[in-house]
Parts: C-alpha cells; sequence; structure tokens
C-alpha cells in the first residue's frame, strides 16, 4: 500500500520505468554515433575534390567505417529479432505509438539498405571495397549504369535517414523535456530493468 502510495506520489520523471537491456543500448548509442558521423563524412565527401589523395583517404575511411557499421546492422537486427522491446507502460495517444513504431521500423530498414547500397555501388565501380585496408570481396563487376543506380539509392535513402533521424532525435527530446514521461530514459543506464 505505501508502496503504491509512494509510486504515486512520484513525478512523472522520477518515475521508475522498463528500459532496454544493457546489450540494446550498446548496441543503439554505438550505432547512434556511427552512423551520425558516417553521414555527416558522407555529405562532407562531397566538398574534396575529386581526383586527390585526400579524397581517396576520406572514401575508403567512409567505406571502412560503412562496412562497420554494416556489421552492427546486422548484429542489431538479429538481436531485435530475437528479443523483445520492454513494455511501453507510458499512456500516450495511439497515433504517438504507432508512429514511433513504425518510424523504428522505417530506421532499421534505412540503416540497412544505406551500407549495402554503398557496398553494392562501389562493387560496381572501379575502385571496389577495403575495410581498413583490406581488400573485400567484390559483389559485382565494373558497370557504370549499375555502379550509378546504386549511388542514387544511396543518396536517397541517405537523405530519408537523415530525416527520420532528426524526427527521431526530436521526438526523443520532446518526451525528456515537455512530456517528461520517462520514454528518453529506457535507452539509458540505471533504474529498472526489464
Ligand atoms: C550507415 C552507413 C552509411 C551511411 C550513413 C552513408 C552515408 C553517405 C552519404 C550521406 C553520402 C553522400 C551522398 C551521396 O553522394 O550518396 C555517401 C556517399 C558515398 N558512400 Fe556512403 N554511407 C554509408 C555506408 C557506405 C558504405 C558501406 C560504402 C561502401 C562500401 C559507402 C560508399 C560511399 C561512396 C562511394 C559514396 C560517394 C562518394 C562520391 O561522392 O563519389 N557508403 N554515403
Ligand atoms: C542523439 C541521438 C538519439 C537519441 C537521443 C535517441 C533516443 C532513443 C530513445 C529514447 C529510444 C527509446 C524509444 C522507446 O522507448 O520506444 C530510441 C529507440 C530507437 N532508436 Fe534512437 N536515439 C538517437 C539516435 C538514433 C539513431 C542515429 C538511430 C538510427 C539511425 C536510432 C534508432 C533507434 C531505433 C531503431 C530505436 C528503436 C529500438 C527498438 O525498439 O528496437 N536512434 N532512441
Amino acid at each position: 500500500m505505501n508502496a503504491i502510495v509512494e509510486e504515486k506520489a512520484l513525478q512523472p520523471q522520477a518515475r521508475p520505468v522498463a528500459r532496454y537491456t544493457w546489450q540494446a543500448m550498446a548496441l543503439h548509442w554505438l550505432l547512434a554515433v556511427l552512423i551520425i558521423g558516417m553521414l555527416v563524412l558522407g555529405y562532407s565527401l562531397e566538398d574534396i575534390p575529386r581526383n586527390t589523395p585526400a579524397r581517396g583517404f576520406y572514401v575508403n575511411l567512409h567505406k571502412s567505417f560503412g562496412v562497420l557499421a554494416l556489421v552492427l546492422v546486422l548484429v542489431r537486427l538479429g538481436w531485435r529479432l530475437t528479443h523483445k522491446p520492454p513494455p511501453l507502460e507510458v499512456a500516450m495517444p495511439r497515433w504517438q505509438a504507432v508512429a514511433a513504431a513504425w518510424s523504428h521500423r522505417l530506421l532499421y530498414l534505412c540503416i540497412l539498405l544505406q551500407p549495402l547500397s554503398g557496398y553494392l555501388g562501389s562493387s560496381f565501380g572501379k575502385y571496389g571495397v577495403k575495410f581498413f585496408g583490406i581488400e573485400l570481396p567484390n559483389w559485382g563487376w565494373e558497370d557504370k549504369a549499375l555502379r550509378g543506380f546504386f549511388g542514387g539509392v544511396h543518396e536517397a535513402v541517405g537523405f530519408v535517414l537523415a530525416v527520420l533521424i532528426a524526427i527521431h532525435v526530436l521526438a526523443a527530446l520532446k518526451h525528456l523535456l515537455i512530456d517528461r514521461d520517462g520514454v528518453f530514459q529506457r535507452m539509458l543506464p540505471g533504474g529498472r530493468k526489464t
């Protein structure tokens, strides 16, 4: 009885929430940093003049971290498909819960398609893919049209991904600063675990 009274007296922010497991959190934050960094690096490539050593260096850096992102995305998807997220015990309009679920699905789709299209585009290009200096298998052959096609997919998905991340971060900040309903804390260590 006392526990119930105490729980009700707590501010929404202080109420303990069901959280993601540490594995889910580690993968989320590692990939968040990596993918935001990759978007910044990808768009910065456009400012580096072609056929210069600096461009070769940064494109190879982009491909190497991109392959690392692909591996981590596959681990994360495998983890997610075999583990349920913590129950959402937070009161919110139904449309918001549905929008959150669909935006998460779209984020997963984009973070899978983005490195895959990058790898495929490079596989149909002249230089292939090196992972920090180690030559990786080519998934194609030299073909300008296919290189262009996957390059176009890479550019379009990159844009959708950037927009989705902006919405995702704004929504997370709204939960943290305005709603104060504990949704943000679900992805932070400490407190009650599921
Ligand atoms: C999560 C992973 C990745 C993200 C977020 C990402 C993002 C981007 C962005 C925003 C651009 C600039 C827009 C464009 O020109 O398409 C770009 C360009 C590019 N990316 Fe990625 N990328 C990723 C993974 C990869 C991978 C795995 C490869 C290849 C193995 C790759 C190869 C390239 C290449 C070759 C370019 C074009 C450089 C040029 O302008 O010639 N990317 N990437
Ligand atoms: C500063 C940046 C970020 C913040 C503050 C943030 C915050 C959060 C929070 C609080 C959740 C839990 C939502 C819930 O309980 O339902 C979450 C989930 C998620 N985030 Fe982020 N995030 C960030 C960046 C990213 C990025 C860059 C990506 C992917 C590109 C991403 C992908 C996801 C996905 C897919 C989920 C759903 C997890 C699941 O249920 O499987 N997040 N994020």
